[in-house]
């Protein structure tokens, strides 16, 4: 039997849930070209598309923004947050807000990076890929064999391919590359851990060869826990002291406070030791965000942030927010619906491949299952798979995934355990009618982040 581990908080303001019926729905997707991201929110009943600002503020949080201090430049909430952040992140970084994650990588990589140049990841997000390339930059992602098979349980199935790592390198030469950015947790693989081992690791080759070590940091509270739990060395140390021995491994790094930060818009990047980057990044920011000691943010969100950073860290939320994503992976699990094991931190990542194998990788089947979870429950999902991948810039050819998931995001502080049950129960009706379920082409697509705005239709055999 699935074990839920029970909130340790109660709801103090509740927003209400419109519930709709399948023929409506399967009105509002086909009127929003087959991309979830079209539709109206109110026509969903459980959001599962991100974990990603869409988490619930705490109390301590929503009375934070009245004392937030709106002045221009200097104000108490950017101090506040300032020394909020060096605190868990280390005194010796420059911190930068900014309004969010890909605001960061707008900022840092053209800086970072000159034309032809690779990026070399565990695993880029979406946004962040399509920054370095917007930068001239090339992304590369290593990802290690463990991380390739969603059935076999690894216990950090989020690391970078060490060995591959030192053969790029050794292929293409340090020159060729402006640095190693190491996605914590891994996102695109299922939300998967890195160990300290395997970023200490990277650190050293980081440094036989002069690259600057990156960290992707916006889910850095949760990759700490699963260090805590599946890394020895770590059992005892408190969450912050993990966090603390991560980003010491790094130059700089990049956060979207809208997932671990716990608000609802925000980021920040850090810079350490690297005066000629820290005075680019500055003034690109005065130019792009907005003044240094506010990014594009609003004082009551720095202050909201500042408060959302002391929450993160908090192990028994952590706990119960891991424990949420692993209580529906057991419901699948218990289904044999296959998906990304073990479960990450901030959602069910559903093998779509394994779910609907009449379908190729280029009719998209992770974005064909969250079609059919909309039609079939209202909920809304996310194709983390080949339709995320731009074709290639260069050649313009199709790209395929390493996977081809339907990810069930979960936003922090938000569903109960019987949503939860909802969306298990929908996965399983859909079971007995997977040989059913079409598979999608692509009608319309941006050059850029194609995803967010393409119209697609239903492949009729
Ligand atoms: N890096 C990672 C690992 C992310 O997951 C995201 C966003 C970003 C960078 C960009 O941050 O949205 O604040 O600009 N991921 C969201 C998601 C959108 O749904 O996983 P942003």
């Amino acid at each position: 039997m699935a074990n839920y581990i029970a909130e340790p908080f109660k709801i103090k303001a509740m927003e209400p849930l419109r519930v709709t019926t399948p023929e409506y729905r399967r009105e509002r997707i086909e009127a929003a070209g087959y991309n979830p991201f079209s539709l109206r929110a109110e026509d969903v009943y459980i959001d599962l598309q991100t974990d990603s600002g869409t988490g619930a503020l705490s109390d301590r949080q929503w009375a934070s923004l009245l004392i937030g201090d709106e002045s221009y430049s200097g104000g108490r909430s950017y101090y506040k947050l300032l020394d909020t952040a060096r605190a868990l992140f280390g005194e010796d970084y420059y911190i930068q807000p900014v309004h969010q994650g890909r605001a960061a990588e707008k900022v840092l990589f053209p800086a970072l990076i000159e034309p032809g140049q690779h990026v070399v990841s565990n695993t880029l997000f979406d946004t962040t890929r399509g920054h370095v390339g917007l930068a001239g930059g090339v992304p590369v992602d290593l990802v290690t064999e463990a991380g390739r098979h969603p059935a076999v349980p690894a216990d950090f199935k989020g690391d970078i391919d060490i060995p591959a790592l030192k053969e790029f390198i050794a292929a293409k030469g340090a020159d060729s590359i402006a640095a190693v950015m190491i996605t914590i947790t891994n996102n695109s693989l299922g939300g998967q851990p890195v160990a300290i081992a395997n970023m200490r690791e990277a650190r050293r080759v980081a440094d036989r060869h002069g690259l600057p070590l990156l960290l992707d940091a916006a889910r850095f509270a949760e990759n700490a826990y699963f260090v805590k739990r599946r890394e020895p060395e770590f059992a005892d140390a408190s969450i912050s002291e993990i966090v603390q021995e991560t980003f010491a491994l790094a130059d700089a790094f990049t956060i979207s406070a809208k997932k671990d930060g716990l608000v609802n818009i925000g980021g920040l990047l850090g810079v350490r030791d690297h005066p000629a980057l820290t005075a680019a990044v500055k003034s690109s920011v005065v130019a792009m965000e907005g003044f240094l000691t506010y990014g594009g943010l609003a004082g009551r969100d720095l202050e909201a942030l500042a408060v959302g950073l002391t929450e993160a860290v908090d192990e028994d939320l952590l706990r119960y927010r891991i424990g949420q994503v692993q209580y529906l992976g057991a419901r699948l699990e218990e289904a044999g619906i296959v998906h990304q094991t073990p479960v990450g931190g901030h959602g069910v990542f559903v093998d779509a491949a394994a779910f609907l194998p009449h379908l190729a990788w280029h009719e998209f089947p992770g974005h064909a299952l969250a079609i059919e979870l909309y039609v079939e429950a209202g909920i809304r999902a996310a194709d983390i798979g080949s339709l995320l991948l731009d074709p290639d810039p260069v050649t313009g050819e199709a790209q395929r995934a390493v996977a081809e998931f339907t990810r069930l995001a979960i936003p922090r502080r938000v569903y109960t355990q019987a949503h939860l049950d909802v969306v298990a129960d929908a996965l399983i009706a859909i079971k007995d009618r997977a040989a059913d379920v079409p598979g999608y082409e692509i009608v319309e697509q941006a050059k850029v982040l194609r995803h967010f705005t393409a119209r697609l239709r239903p492949i009729t055999r």
